[in-house]
């Protein structure tokens, strides 16, 4: 008998209730992250079970490996016309905006999620808030980050070079610096267009265009609304 935890339960029943969106044919962004993952692995088996055509375009290195480790044929932007529902997780969500980027892949996440037809977010019910508060994440170039930090310094973000273990900075995906921010967000909007418009900034981590949030209990899931 195998016991899951309660928390991958949560995360588990968000992937299951956004897996009933998938129909044969559809080509997927694939979110990057635990809960994500938790998706993939349902998807390849529904895949192989009902022999399904579906292509993948991911958000993340990691998040390529693990589908074609699954066997989930995976697809590039530029070889995609339209992608017709992205699944994704989330750091912290209220009802109408999110916070992503904790595991760094905010960049490709937003690309592929914004351009879907459809944008599904899964989350545990530890991730819902009443306001954003958790992390801001911004993706800088490593040549405008000094700038950059000072800038969202002087508007009261607190801001902090993400570092790994080994006293580095750590790299993104597309070879950029993360930094990470404290504050609280009142206008998301406002916050999103706000920093973006920082030279030097890539993208950040406030995500306010989606079609449904799934957050799932430890008995099944309900919609965000
Ligand atoms: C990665 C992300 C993830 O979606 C977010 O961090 C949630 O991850 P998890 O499902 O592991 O809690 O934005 O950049």
């Amino acid at each position: 008998m195998s016991i899951t935890n309660p928390a991958n339960q949560m995360k588990i029943n968000a992937a299951k209730a956004a897996l009933k969106f998938v129909k044969n044919g559809m080509t997927l962004g694939l979110g990057t992250g635990t809960t994500s993952s938790k998706f993939l692995r349902l998807l390849a088996d529904r895949i192989k079970k009902e022999k399904l055509k579906i292509r993948g375009v991911p958000t993340s290195k990691g998040i390529e490996f693990m589908a074609r480790s699954l066997g989930i044929p995976v697809v590039f932007p530029e070889g995609v016309e339209q992608i017709d529902l992205a699944v994704d997780g989330a750091d912290q969500c209220t009802k109408i905006a999110l916070l992503k980027g904790g595991g760094g892949a905010l960049v490709r996440e937003k690309i592929i999620d914004y351009a879907a037809k459809e944008f599904i977010v899964i989350a545990d019910e530890s991730k819902v808030s009443r306001v954003l508060n958790n992390k801001t994440v911004v993706e800088v170039l490593p040549f405008a980050y000094a700038f950059v930090k000072r800038t969202l310094k002087k508007f009261g973000l607190k801001p902090k070079i993400r570092m790994l273990d080994n006293g580095n900075p750590f790299i993104s995906d597309n070879g950029n610096y993360l930094i990470d921010c404290e504050m609280e967000i009142n206008d998301a909007e406002k916050v999103e267009k706000w920093i973006d418009g920082v030279p030097g900034v890539v993208e950040n981590g406030v995500f306010t265009r989606f079609t449904r949030i799934i957050i799932g209990t430890g008995k099944g899931s309900y919609e965000l609304k």
